[in-house]
């Protein structure tokens, strides 16, 4: 298996079965135009998302790495009219660019971007009593991932449903001596779930057009 077929069947299948539209086709192709680097979800992995929060029946989402706001738009087109979205980024030219994709397609009054560190956001979002949201995907530097989900518990509660993306890395995830600070990133991120007993999750491997990887899927079982 090749990542040219793993990419073929993503085309495909995203193309039968409503990967991807008009308006989230230009958020992609905005956000190549200002060269935002290319690691937003796939379309087939936004309409997963998007899938999760329905079946959830979110009405308040929380993202963790905005970029240009692809998943974003997954997400928010996934809320009823009076929903809620905060989407953290750090990079302000990325952030821009977000802003620009979400009012093209339509979401912009419902999302709340913040832009800065997502450490400094979520401190700031727990101040504030932001919480509990529905759904929370975490999709920012991978290294900061165990910090993030410990803050997105903070910021649920019994139900809520954690999505954590790019876990697996290719398989790197068993090399305890990757040296990679994002693989140790993921490792810790397991160790820290493996003794959360708030949470109860599970890792799924993925091929895609973004090649091997996986995502953890938690829900939160008690009152953090
Ligand atoms: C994988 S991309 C997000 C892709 C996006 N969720 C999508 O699928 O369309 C990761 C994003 O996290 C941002 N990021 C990196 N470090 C961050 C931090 N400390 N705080 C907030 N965002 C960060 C990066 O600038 C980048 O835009």
């Amino acid at each position: 298996m090749s990542q040219e077929r793993w990419s073929a069947v993503d085309d495909w299948t995203a193309a039968m079965l409503g990967g991807d539209d008009a308006a989230l086709a230009a958020a992609a192709e905005a956000s190549a135009r200002a060269e935002l680097p290319a690691i937003a979800v796939t379309p087939n992995q936004g309409k997963l998302l998007h899938l999760i929060a329905r079946i959830q029946g979110a009405r308040t989402i929380l993202e963790m790495g905005t970029l240009g706001g692809y998943s974003t738009i997954w997400l928010a087109r996934a809320l009823p009219p009076d929903g809620r979205l905060v989407t953290l980024e750090l990079e302000p030219r990325y952030a821009e660019v977000a802003r620009a994709n979400l009012e093209r397609a339509g979401v912009a009054e419902l999302v709340q971007l913040r832009a800065g560190p997502a450490l400094e956001s979520l401190r700031a979002l727990i101040a504030e009593k932001a919480g509990p949201f529905d759904l929370i995907f975490i999709d920012a530097d991978k290294q900061g991932t165990p910090e993030y989900f410990s803050a997105a518990l903070e910021l649920s509660r019994a139900g809520t449903v954690i999505v954590t993306d790019n876990v697996v890395r290719a398989g790197a995830i068993v090399d305890a001596d990757s040296g990679d600070e994002r693989v140790e990133g993921m490792r810790r991120f397991h160790e820290l779930l493996a003794g959360e007993p708030r949470a109860s999750a599970t890792t799924i491997q993925t091929v895609g057009g973004k090649g091997y990887d996986g995502f953890t899927l938690a829900l939160v079982e008690g009152e953090p």
